[in-house]
């Protein structure tokens, strides 16, 4: 037996969910007999990302991911390393990236239900958390939504909002390749600088301190990619251009506000500017075909072929924030819904 901390999921929030989560210290049999198709893992890395906190909801709500089960492991991404396995998916010492369904625990036991979520990534030659941030979730959600959803033309101008985060620092650095104009909003001045000087955004401001309506006359807006909603995307439909297009990747700023969630005040702008808005799921886009030239026949297949390399040789920055240990949960989800880390939230273990 050893020991095995497991995060649960223990209230759901009406607000800020601090008190949601609890550590809790169970014992885990590493030599019991595995049923076939058991595996188990050691959790190397956790991922944790905003669209958990929608999964922290009374469960007689429906959306587009089931909730957390009260008094259940809370789960995710993460990489882990195989210890034992029934399973001809799972190969004893390999390293796996899991894109979902990891329990926050030390050890796992899964069964075959999970192999679909898990990948071999022993030869990926890569940091984990980089596994996780730019070549997981929100580099691939940037990457699909750019080229499917965007796909923007030298000379447009972009308003990126979270622009630093997992999503957003890939996202700027795909429009300035293709010679889009950038504008990033983030949430503190060491941002700004990192997105001006390290991802070659035309310019940053920090919306805490400036006033996004009047970066947004100087600068131009084309087309918003917004990962924030609220009061921004109200600044946003009174500055954008006529015929502007809205991608909704999604809304943190309202994540934790409930019933009293800003009500945008000017949504008739949509039909005065004749604005189109695209909201999507990443999940979707994965099997779709490349809408531009390509040798490949998904735009997940491209992405794997391209964005690893370009990861190695330098040619594309990647920027994580690294928490040490699984009790660090609770705190690290926090900071990432007050925008109190820099790049994407990750947990060693
Ligand atoms: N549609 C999809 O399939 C899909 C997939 C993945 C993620 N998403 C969504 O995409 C967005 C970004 O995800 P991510 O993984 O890039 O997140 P992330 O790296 O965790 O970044 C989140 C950032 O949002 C900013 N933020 C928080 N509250 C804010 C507020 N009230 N106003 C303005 N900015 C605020 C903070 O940065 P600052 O310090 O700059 O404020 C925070 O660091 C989220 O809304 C997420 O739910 C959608």
């Amino acid at each position: 037996m050893v020991s095995n901390k497991t995060v649960l999921f223990d209230s759901i929030p009406n607000h800020e969910p601090v008190d949601s989560l609890k550590i809790v210290t169970q014992q885990f049999d590493l030599d019991r007999q595995l049923a076939p198709g058991e595996a188990i893992l050691k959790v190397e890395m956790l991922s944790l990302d905003p669209y958990m906190r929608s999964r922290m909801r009374d469960p007689s709500i429906e959306t587009y991911v089931p909730p957390f089960t009260l008094g259940e492991p809370i789960d995710n991404g993460g990489v882990v390393i195989v210890l034992k396995s029934n399973n001809a998916h799972f190969k004893v010492d390999r390293k796996y990236y899991a894109g979902f369904t990891l329990p926050f625990s030390e050890y796992a036991l899964v069964t075959e239900a999970s192999n679909a979520f898990y990948t071999d990534i022993t030869d990926a030659e890569l940091p984990n958390e980089t596994l996780i941030g730019a070549c997981g979730l929100p580099g691939k959600t940037a990457y699909y939504s750019y080229k499917q959803l965007v796909r923007g033309k030298a000379g447009e101008k972009i308003f990126i909002s979270a622009a630093s985060g997992g999503i957003g620092q890939m996202l700027c650095q795909l429009c300035k390749m293709d010679g889009l104009k950038v504008l990033a909003a983030v949430g503190s001045d060491e941002k700004v600088d990192y997105c001006e000087k390290t991802l070659g955004v035309d310019r940053a401001f920090n919306y805490k301190t400036s006033d996004t309506r009047k970066e947004l006359a100087a600068f131009g807006c084309d087309i918003f990619y917004d990962n924030v909603g609220g009061k921004m995307l109200e600044d946003v439909l009174d500055q954008i251009n006529v015929y502007g297009r809205v991608i909704c990747c999604g809304q943190i700023a309202t994540y934790n506000s409930g019933a009293e969630a800003y009500g945008i005040k000017n949504t008739f702008q949509i039909v005065a500017k004749r604005l189109s808005f695209q909201g999507f799921i990443t999940f979707e886009l994965i099997p779709q075909k490349p809408f531009h030239e390509s040798k490949y026949n998904t735009i997940e297949e491209e992405f794997m072929a391209t964005i690893p390399s370009m990861i190695k040789e330098g040619k594309l920055d990647v920027k994580n924030h690294v928490y040490n240990g699984i009790e660090a949960t609770s705190q690290a989800f926090l900071d990432l819904l007050r925008g109190d880390k820099h790049g994407k939230t990750v947990i060693q273990l």
